[in-house]
């Protein structure tokens, strides 16, 4: 704690660096600096206390300074271990006016390079507003949505469970980080989820993990897939991988992409970013489905589409998308050629067996530098693996640029406005935001790139049975 401020980073003195990358993205990020600019004076989030856990990086300050300059109260964490920019964190505590030794800024609790124990003692800290908790979360990935809940769960019973042997590390983590913060009237969570008036939810991963929650009827507040806004996964998704996935390819190998067999697992909108991304350097690309209608679409881009059983053995660069869990296997590790790389840019680390290849006979591990591991066979052959199975965009490089993040984050700015300042509108459940406030994003981002719109006459409009003004397509149009 200094200057009253609580946080946790790496180093405040990185703050300066922080700061002129921070200058430098406000100008891409057009649609969260209007978004600053239309709320000036209204400042709509005045008593919102934002418990926020997404990617601690420079586009994330923006969005951060944004729901602050909104009147908000903000805490922060990283939703991974790898993805903190240490220089964004330390920019963000020390804030505009302030300086290392007086700090101003956001309390927040992220570094590069966190262990699982330091990650979930770091989430609990979002939930510390003085005496209070937080009474909105902004989750990527919903460990902060999950935290409440479990917390909850426990509470009903008066017990937090020991973990079984065959349970992840990860679940005894979080089950010790409950055991040591549930209060003593055992009713701590139960209150912050009472005063929780919604989450926004990032990724599709996250969003996922909602539905579960309506489905069965445990969501314990209303919340807004902010992933499904068209101007989010139809852009951050596939054009923020195009360009991050090879970003992070480079700078952990520098291997030459062009003329190598990549193989994608998964044709969604962050299989379609990545594989046109690898096939932008020259990469021979080939597609692994379980959805026909992604696997046609595949085939119908001109990729080659087969099981990663067919070409594990003379793949080069293997890619995993897909949000589920176990599709590359130790098995399947063991049987890639010398140097082949394999890499993650799905949410979580389970899409690869890295327990498996860890407990491999005979594996030796070798770090060539952090992120970046070479795991050497009993048979003298090895594999590169990135950010040890976590999503290597942001583990390797950082994760997707300013213009594209202002697309996702003003619909995440409008997503908690709204839910904020209309409590009653919203049930239990899971949400997407309106098609016009979809749409009003993607024009807040046309200026800047020179983009001139050709408006509807009337008569044009009743044709086609719109407004003048919008929304232009009904409901369940695909774009
Ligand atoms: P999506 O649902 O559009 O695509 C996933 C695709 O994987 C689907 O088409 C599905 O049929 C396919 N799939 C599922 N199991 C498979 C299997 N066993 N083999 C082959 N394909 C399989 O989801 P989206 O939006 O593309 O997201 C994918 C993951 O990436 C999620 O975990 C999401 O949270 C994450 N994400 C990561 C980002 C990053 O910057 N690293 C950015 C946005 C999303």
């Amino acid at each position: 704690k200094v200057n009253g401020l609580e946080f946790a980073v790496a180093d405040l003195r990185l703050a300066e660096a922080g700061r002129h990358q921070i200058r430098l993205a406000e100008h891409e990020m057009p649609g969260l600096m209007a978004t600053r600019r239309e709320y000036a004076d209204t400042k709509p989030l005045r008593g919102a206390r934002v418990a926020g856990s997404l990617h601690m990086t420079v586009q994330t300050a923006v969005l951060i300074e944004t729901l602050v300059a909104l009147g908000a109260e903000v805490r922060w964490v990283s939703c991974n271990i790898f993805s903190t920019q240490d220089e964004a964190a330390a920019a963000v505590v020390v804030g505009p006016g302030g300086t290392p030794e007086q700090p101003k800024g956001v309390p927040v609790f992220a570094w590069k390079g966190e262990t699982l124990e330091d990650y979930w003692w770091c989430t609990e800290q979002l939930f510390q507003f003085g005496d209070n908790g937080p009474n909105m979360i902004l989750d990527d990935g919903g460990d902060a949505t999950l935290l409440v809940h479990k917390g909850v769960e426990f509470e009903k019973t008066g017990v937090v469970p020991e973990a079984g042997e065959d349970d992840p590390h990860e679940y005894q983590v979080i089950l010790s980080t409950l055991r040591a913060s549930l209060t003593a009237d055992g009713k701590r969570f139960t209150r912050i989820a009472e005063d929780i008036k919604g989450v926004t939810e990032e990724t599709t991963t996250g969003v996922h993990r909602l539905y579960e929650f309506a489905k069965t009827g445990e969501l314990l507040f209303p919340a807004i897939n902010v992933n499904d806004s068209v101007t989010k996964s139809k852009f951050d998704n596939k054009y923020g991988c195009r360009h991050s996935l090879v970003d992070g390819i480079n700078r952990a190998t520098d291997t030459l992409i062009g003329g190598k067999v990549a193989l994608v697992a998964g044709y969604g909108d962050v299989g379609k970013g990545s594989a046109e991304s690898l096939r932008g350097q020259g990469a021979r690309v080939i597609i692994t489905e379980v959805d026909p209608i992604c696997a046609l679409q595949a085939a119908m881009d001109g990729f080659q589409v087969t099981t990663l059983d067919d070409v594990v053995e003379t793949a080069d660069i293997f890619v995993t998308t897909t949000g589920n869990f176990n599709i590359i296997t130790a098995e399947h590790m063991a049987k890639m050629k010398h140097q082949a790389i394999v890499g993650n840019i799905g949410h979580f680390d389970n899409e690869i067996d890295m327990a498996g290849l860890e407990k491999t006979p005979g594996i030796k591990k070798t770090e060539i530098k952090p992120q970046v591991h070479e795991y050497t066979f009993a048979d003298g052959h090895s594999i590169i693996v990135l950010s040890e199975g976590r999503l290597l965009n942001l583990g390797n490089a950082t994760g997707h640029p300013s213009f594209v993040m202002s697309n996702s984050f003003t619909n995440q700015t409008m997503a908690q406005i709204e839910l904020f300042t209309k409590p009653g509108e919203y049930e239990k459940q899971v949400y997407v935001l309106p098609k016009h406030l979809d749409e009003k994003v993607a024009r807040l981002h046309l200026d800047a790139l020179g983009v001139k719109l050709t408006k509807l006459t009337k008569e044009q409009a009743a044709y086609i049975g719109v407004d003048v003004e919008g929304p232009y397509k009904p409901d369940h149009y695909r774009y």
